[in-house]
């Protein structure tokens, strides 16, 4: 991908060195270690359909406002379709192109001679790019919502798997309360949910169209952009061009929705990582899932969930990036900008990479029920010991102190909770006395207790999946 540069001959030679772009003022040639570093061709290839599909509408936009007659427009648009063709392949062997956008307009020119130099009248690769980079979020946030959906239905799978398992539930990663394993799935699938939402305003911020502002100054040309949106989909048109070249509010949008989605699915590796682990062994992701190792032969590594822990750091680099490269920049469009496609497309990418694969391992993870009643201490119902003194009128502040003094007393002569003799119970509180205490020792009687909306009793949890399976079909 080299370009000849001749510096002596200048004019005609160097317009051709960036596809004719801009080479009319230059009289010398790129100097070659520029060449690479001013070249995005690489990065910005994949928007040549949103390119053709810009500049196909700018072309019938050019010829309703007579800047081109309708003859000149409808052989733009079929040599720009041919274009389109040719692309399809991908380009073979090195181009001189600097961007899709000259690529795109040579390839023009080979179809539709001299006329393809008119597609530019009144445009800007300033707003050009703009639009395209627009477009192609549009196309791939609808992609990223059905893969978003998916991944709501693996875990949605998991959940329903854990109706009847109790799991214990953690605070401090320490042993806290009991909670059926299906609301420790769902407790995963509400932020995914939220940024499904995020994502669905990213896609409203991405669609605005940019096209008609130019270079920054707009457009003399009496071209109708809102013709122009609506023939390109987009939900409204910017309103100052300077703003419109130079905006990328959505893109560090997507990126921040991407790293918290990235967050997410992080601490769920972390989770899948922890609860797979023979330590606590609640649940095994399937061998599709796992690798082994090169040297230990019984070694089953759950790598799906620390690969999604280790992506979710790009996903976080790449949204301080695009930060990072924003803020200093003076008013209107600047050529730093061209480094925003990189952060944004290793995000897609990334979650094209991630989300398929996290899907997959939470809909074949299974939970393991000797595991889990193996891990379950007695003290996670030590608040629900509490509660039935609070049941029979004693302050909380002094129910939770009697049921701290019975767990270290447990502790101390080495038994479970539940094992204390009866008379030890009552001696701390009449009330847990004659067997009362026993009420509290059942797994089911906890969960059940709790039957508010977005506790662990099953007709809560059942009305979160309820909900969830709602949103997630809507
Ligand atoms: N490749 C450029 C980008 O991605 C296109 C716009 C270039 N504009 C310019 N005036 N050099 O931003």
């Amino acid at each position: 991908m080299t370009t000849e540069s001749n510096p002596q001959k200048g004019g005609e030679e160097a317009s051709t060195r960036a596809g004719g772009l801009w080479g009319g003022r230059f009289s010398g040639g790129m100097a070659p270690e520029m060449e690479p570093l001013n070249r995005s061709l690489t990065v910005d290839f994949r928007l040549w359909p949103q390119d053709i599909a810009g500049s196909r509408a700018w072309a019938a936009a050019l010829g309703r406002a007579g800047v081109l007659t309708e003859a000149e427009a409808e052989e733009l648009v079929a040599g720009l379709d041919r274009v389109a063709e040719r692309l399809e392949d991908g380009i073979a062997g090195p181009v001189p192109d600097e961007d899709i956008h000259s690529l795109v307009e040579r390839l023009l020119g080979d179809e539709v001679g001299e006329l393809a130099g008119k597609l530019h009248t009144g445009r800007s690769r300033n707003d050009q790019v703009a639009t395209d980079f627009r477009l192609w979020a549009l196309e791939t946030l609808d992609v990223l919502d059905r893969r978003m959906v998916e991944l709501g239905n693996g875990l949605l799978t998991l959940a329903e798997s854990g109706m009847e398992l109790i799991i214990p539930g953690y605070t401090h990663l320490q042993q806290g309360q009991p909670v059926r394993a299906s609301h420790w799935a769902l407790s995963h699938l509400w932020p995914f949910l939220r940024d499904r939402d995020r994502l669905a305003r990213v896609r409203e911020a991405a669609s605005v169209l940019p096209l008609g502002s130019g270079a920054l100054a707009g457009c003399p040309f009496p071209i109708d952009r809102e013709a122009l949106r609506a023939e390109l989909g987009f939900r409204t048109i910017s309103r100052n061009s300077m703003d419109a070249v130079s905006d990328r509010d959505w893109a560090a949008e997507f990126l921040f929705a991407a790293a918290l989605l990235g967050v997410h699915m992080s601490r769920i590796g972390e989770d899948l990582l922890l609860f797979s682990s023979r330590e606590f062994g609640f649940l095994k992701i399937s061998d599709g899932y796992s690798t082994g190792s090169s040297l230990m032969p019984q070694k089953r590594n759950p790598d799906v969930a620390e690969l999604v822990r280790g992506k979710s750091a790009r996903l976080v680099g790449n949204l301080s990036g695009i930060l990072t490269l924003l803020k200093g920049l003076p008013t209107g469009y600047n050529r730093d900008l061209q480094e925003d496609k990189g952060f944004v497309f290793d995000t897609a990418d990334t979650l094209g990479l991630v989300l398929p694969a996290l899907t997959g391992a939470l809909r074949t993870a299974e939970f393991r029920p000797d595991a889990i009643e193996r891990a379950r201490n007695e003290e996670l119902l030590a608040t629900d010991l509490a509660d039935l003194l609070v049941r029979a009128g004693v302050p909380f502040r002094r129910s939770h102190d009697i049921v701290g003094a019975l767990v270290r007393e447990a502790e101390e002569a080495g038994v479970p909770l539940s094992r204390l003799p009866d008379a030890r119970f009552e001696a701390h509180h009449p009330a847990l006395g004659g067997g009362a205490a026993a009420e509290a020792f059942d797994w089911e009687r906890s969960v059940e207790a709790r039957a508010l909306p977005g506790g662990t009793a099953r007709a809560a949890v059942e009305a979160q999946l309820d909900e969830a399976r709602n949103l997630l079909s809507a």
